[in-house]
Formats: C-alpha cells, structure tokens, sequence
C-alpha cells in the first residue's frame, strides 16, 4: 500500500498520470483555482467537451478527455462548499473520493492525481479534508489492486505538510 500512495507539492497540470481530478464547480464549465488551471493548460476543446456534459452534482465526477494536457483523461469531480460542517460536507468530499476512483477503475486508469478537493474557494478545513481524502483513498486501493498509484498533488505548504505528515 505504502508506494501506491504518494504525496507530492506541485502543480498538476504537470503531472504525467493516466488522470487527474478536476475539482470543479456543478457546471463543470471552468472556474478559477485548479479547475482554471487545468482548463487552461488542456486548451479549449476541454470546455467544449464539458459543455456536451449536463453539469455535475457535487460529489458525483465524470470523465472527459486531457487534450493538451500529458494526462490522459481529466476527472472533474465537485466538493462540497464548507458551511460549518451542517450539511453533510464530510460525506459528500468522501464521495468525491470514491466515485472519482471507481470512474477511474471503470476506464482502466492506472496512475492518477487529486488536487485537496474544496481546501480553496470551498473552504473545507484542510486537516480534515486530508483525514477524509488518505482514509477513503486507502479503503479504495485495499480493494482494487488494478489501480496502480495515488498521487496527492498538494499546491500549497500547509497541505502538503498535513498530507506528508500523515502519509510519508
Ligand atoms: N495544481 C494543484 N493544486 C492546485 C492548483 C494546481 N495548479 N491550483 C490550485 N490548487 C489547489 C488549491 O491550492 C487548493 O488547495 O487546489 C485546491 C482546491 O482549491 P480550489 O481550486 O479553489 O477548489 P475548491 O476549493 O474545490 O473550490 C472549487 O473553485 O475554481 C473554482 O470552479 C471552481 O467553483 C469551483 C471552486
């Protein structure tokens, strides 16, 4: 398990994987933060494939193709907006974990990286987003041997140094 995990400080629209994870707003047509960044650097056939999609609830994903970036495919996955923790925020980020891997599984996708999924605009506590994230994460790939690496493509210090912490 332990070098099917990895944390990294970066950017992932550099990262060479099979996919990244998009954190998205619900319609998936760009945004600032990660979701500006991939869509800039995959070029604008990425919206153009996100506007044949209806939109995205938050904690479901979907999939598209990576275009000009070297990942093949983007998954654009929604967090939720933290308010406090009342409306069932742990669970949904949990579901933006999850049903992003199974989306993977489901494409054969061996190699992929998630940005902290709603740790910027969204505002979720990043410790507890990191708790959630490395748990759901290591619950997935205990029972899907075909995904062959996680990456945690942390932007800034304060994740990486939460993720590092708890990862290695
Ligand atoms: N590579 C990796 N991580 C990045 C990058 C990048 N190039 N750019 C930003 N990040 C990090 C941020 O530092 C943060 O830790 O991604 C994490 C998620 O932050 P946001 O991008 O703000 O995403 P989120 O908090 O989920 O809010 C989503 O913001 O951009 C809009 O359209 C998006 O409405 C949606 C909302």
């Amino acid at each position: 398990m332990k070098n099917r995990l990895e944390t990294i400080q970066g950017d992932i629209t550099k990262l060479n994987v099979d996919a990244i994870i998009n954190a998205a707003n619900t319609t998936l047509l760009g945004g600032g933060g990660v979701d500006g960044a991939i869509h800039r650097a995959a070029g604008s056939e990425l919206l153009a494939e996100c506007k044949t999609i209806d939109g995205c609830p938050t904690g479901e994903a979907r999939i598209t193709k990576g275009y000009n970036l070297s990942a093949k495919y983007v998954i654009h996955t929604v967090g939720p907006i933290w308010r406090e923790g009342k409306n069932n925020e742990e669970e949904l980020l949990r579901d933006c974990y999850w049903n992003s891997l199974i989306l993977a599984g489901e494409n054969n996708i061996g190699t992929i990286a998630f940005p902290n999924i709603s740790t910027g605009v969204y505002h979720f506590p990043k410790k507890l987003a990191a708790e959630i994230a490395i748990r759901t994460v290591r619950e997935f790939l205990k029972n899907n041997d075909k995904m062959e690496k996680v990456i945690f493509c942390c932007f800034d210090e304060e994740n990486f140094s939460i993720y590092y912490s708890s990862i290695g």
